[in-house]
């Protein structure tokens, strides 16, 4: 554990530093066994392939900006308690699960928190939209373009997965998070550096819903129900997340002057705990430094790295001073990786 950021961190550059944490869930839970019930599955097959117990789902009529609203409220009260302000001027959402194609939910997250007018837009990058919406939101901050903004992962793919699909009903769950970041020094604890992104568009069939954008619609053809479903090609995909993130977990680290094995906490997306292993085995790392809640929430998409902090952060898996990358995942291809030193900041 290190208790401050390298000598060489710069002393007077602006940078975005995470003021607050906030997770929600669901309250609907469905079970490995309860899933058995319906599908030619089985508890045992799904813990073994993926470590995942039960996952949390949304009850009719909930939407993705209802969860995000939760974990933003609750990571601006974690931001108040951590003695900072209970604002921002942006919100920034990532999801794949948008309350509709257009618009972006976030505007009306903003206003639901009482934000007023301020800027807010949706990314959708997928499993990585956490860790775009953390670049792009620093960004915003070291430009001077704002001074705090909520960045949320949120998602519902409960909503969009074929109720026939034994693989990815095992698979994923509902869920927010959230930070808030404030405009900081890059050597203070809970300053984010080393951003990392990349994408491989050639591989953008692996993890898709076919239907419901332009592509389809203007080829003109009736709508087939089995193209509102998301799919993936869980194999091919497996390979490139244990691949893609370790190396930029790698990136990551040696931009923020870090040896990897000075790294003391590793919360990558949390895709499949074979995956998680497979990383940390790529690294060289024990796997013990990968805080993992996918046992209880299976993987929520942009929501996963934020409900992973929180949950660490919570049972003291993750503790101020810790040397921490965060590194997602996913549909696009995208990855990408940044860094921090895990300020003293309590999710709510
Ligand atoms: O979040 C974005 C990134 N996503 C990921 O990184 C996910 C990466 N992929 C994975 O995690 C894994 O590939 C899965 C968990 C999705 C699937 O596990 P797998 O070990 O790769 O299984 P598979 O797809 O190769 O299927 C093996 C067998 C198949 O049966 P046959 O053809 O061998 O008879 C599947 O039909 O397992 C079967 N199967 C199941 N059996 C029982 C697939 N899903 C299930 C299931 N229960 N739920």
């Amino acid at each position: 554990m290190q208790d401050a950021q390298p000598a060489d961190a710069g002393t007077r550059e602006r940078t975005a530093v995470v003021a607050g944490l906030g997770a929600w869930v669901p309250h609907g839970v469905v079970t490995n066994d309860e899933l058995a019930r319906v599908l030619d599955t089985s508890d045992e097959w799904i813990r073994s392939r993926t470590g995942i117990g039960r996952r949390h789902v949304v009850s009719p009529g909930e939407s993705t900006g209802d969860l995000a609203v939760e974990a933003g409220r609750r990571a601006l009260a974690s931001a108040a308690a951590n003695g900072g302000d209970r604002t921002a001027d942006a919100v920034v959402l990532a999801t794949s699960t948008p309350d509709r194609p257009c618009p972006a939910t976030a505007p009306e997250v903003a206003s639901r928190l009482g934000l007023g007018g301020v800027a807010a837009f949706d990314i959708s990058a997928v499993c990585s939209g956490f860790v775009y919406a953390l670049g792009v939101s620093g960004a915003l901050i070291t430009s001077g373009a704002a001074e705090r903004v909520l960045v949320v992962g949120a998602d519902t793919f409960s909503t969009i997965l074929d109720p026939g699909d034994r693989t990815t009903r095992a698979v994923f769950g509902d869920g927010a998070g959230a930070v808030l970041l404030r405009a900081g020094q890059p050597t203070e604890r809970g300053a984010l550096r080393g951003l990392t992104l990349g994408s491989d568009g050639t591989r953008s069939d692996l993890i898709q819903v076919p239907g419901g954008g332009s592509r389809l619609r203007s080829a003109g053809e009736p709508a087939r129900d089995a193209d509102a479903y998301f799919t993936m090609a869980g194999r091919p995909v497996f390979g490139q997340a244990v691949r893609r993130m370790a190396d930029s977990v790698r990136a990551s680290a040696a931009e923020l002057g870090w040896a990897v094995s000075d790294v003391d906490r590793v919360v990558l997306h949390q895709a499949n705990a074979r995956i998680t292993a497979a990383v940390a085995d790529r690294l060289d790392l024990p796997v013990d430094r990968f805080p993992s809640n996918i046992g209880q929430v299976g993987n929520t998409v942009a929501a996963s790295i934020p409900l992973a902090l929180a949950d660490a952060a919570q049972e003291g898996v993750l503790r101020p001073g810790h040397r921490v990358v965060l590194c997602g995942f996913g549909g696009g291809l995208t990855w990408g990786a940044l860094g921090l030193v895990w300020p003293q900041v309590k999710p709510v």
